[in-house]
């Protein structure tokens, strides 16, 4: 532990007093920290070596649009609690065990663990982990209070089998391919026995696919020149790693964004969408401009659209196959579908 006291572990925190704010505020999550791993240097000095995309908002990143846009939690809350619900195997997050935990591999700054609380409340015990190599992510997360680790989904900082549930999920295409069966490895080694792994991602040759790489590979400062997934290749993941037990679905993962008229409604889901793929070639800095937003909204009107949601997971009858806006109550909703790829396996 001596030899990494000093390591800048995030941008403003070493790794010594990251370890203590651990161990003081967050004690369950704490002892999952492989922190006498025998390697832990060479693996942090791996970690520290590396960048990507989502630390600031340079020529090489758009971490600071994409953390702006990820302010509003409610957008994807519909997707998320579908898969908190898989997670926890359809039981009541008020009766999990006291000691239960998810990581969230690709947390960034903790999104899923304040949609937690967004749904089911501050009240009950939030068993989310927020986990992210981005050194920015995890400042910003560690800032709000929340329990995280900063590691890479290949390379774990944790104890064998001292997770209930591993999600890898919004962003798994982000794990180079020839690495991707090590990310699966990792989950399956953390995974206490019959916890739950769930990877979720964009089928390759779907609509979402079409719009990472007709449009967010365009307009992003950083491009987008990352693979998505087929279902043969999720399966080849999950049986080399040693899981015997796994399925693949569809599911219903839309944005909704709310406001008070249709037009705010629309105006705010063109924010949301322009900050989170940071189409900034195409809309330019905020305030975008309102020709560049007419322009984002046919691209959206185009590419987010499905014709049919036979067995998608969650695509009810309120379900909408193309943008769509619905008023409740004083609020109106702009919708917009997507239909995300889900793996799911138990370790037995
Ligand atoms: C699209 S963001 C999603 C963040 C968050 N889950 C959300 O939904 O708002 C993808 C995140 O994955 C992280 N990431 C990409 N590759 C990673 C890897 N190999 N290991 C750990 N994190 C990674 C990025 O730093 C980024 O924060």
């Amino acid at each position: 532990m001596r030899k990494q006291k000093k390591i800048q572990y995030l941008p403003r925190l070493s790794f010594d007093d990251y370890s203590k704010w651990m161990v003081r505020n967050h004690q369950k999550f704490s002892t999952a920290v492989w922190f006498d791993h025998r390697d832990l240097k060479l693996l942090l000095e791996d970690l520290l070596s590396m960048s990507n995309e989502f630390e600031g908002n340079d020529d090489t990143g758009r971490g600071e649009s994409y953390r702006e846009s990820q302010k509003n939690i409610a957008a994807r809350v519909k997707g998320i609690k579908s898969l908190f619900e898989i997670i926890f195997s359809s039981q009541d997050p008020k009766s999990l065990p006291e000691n239960f935990i998810v990581l969230d591999v690709l947390g960034g700054n903790g999104t899923l663990f304040r949609a937690f609380e967004l749904i089911y409340g501050t009240e009950i015990q939030n068993p989310m982990f927020t986990s992210d190599m981005a050194g920015e992510m995890i400042q910003s997360a560690y800032g709000f209070g929340i329990p995280c680790i900063r590691q890479k989904a290949q390379n774990l900082l944790l104890k064998d089998q001292s997770m209930d549930g591993v999600i890898l999920a919004y962003g798994t295409h982000h794990i180079p391919k020839k690495e991707r069966l090590q990310a699966v490895q990792e989950a399956h080694r953390v995974l206490k026995n019959l916890g739950n792994l769930l990877i979720h991602d964009f089928e390759i040759g779907s609509a979402m696919d079409h719009w990472f790489k007709e449009v967010v590979h365009r307009y992003s400062p950083t491009g987008h020149d990352y693979p998505h997934f087929s279902k043969a290749e999720m399966n080849s993941y999950f049986i080399e790693a040693g899981f015997r037990n796994h399925e693949i679905i569809e599911l219903y993962d839309p944005f909704c964004v709310s406001a008070t008229s249709e037009e705010l409604a629309i105006d705010a889901l063109l924010d949301y969408v322009g900050n989170m793929y940071g189409l900034h070639k195409l809309v330019g800095e905020k305030p975008f401009q309102s020709e560049k937003k007419f322009q984002l909204l046919k691209l959206i009107e185009k590419y987010f659209r499905y014709s049919n949601f036979d067995s998608v997971l969650g695509a009810g009858e309120s379900a909408t196959r193309e943008l769509s806006i619905k008023k409740t109550g004083d609020q109106f909703i702009a919708e917009i579908p997507r239909v995300a790829l889900v793996g799911l396996a138990k370790k037995d």
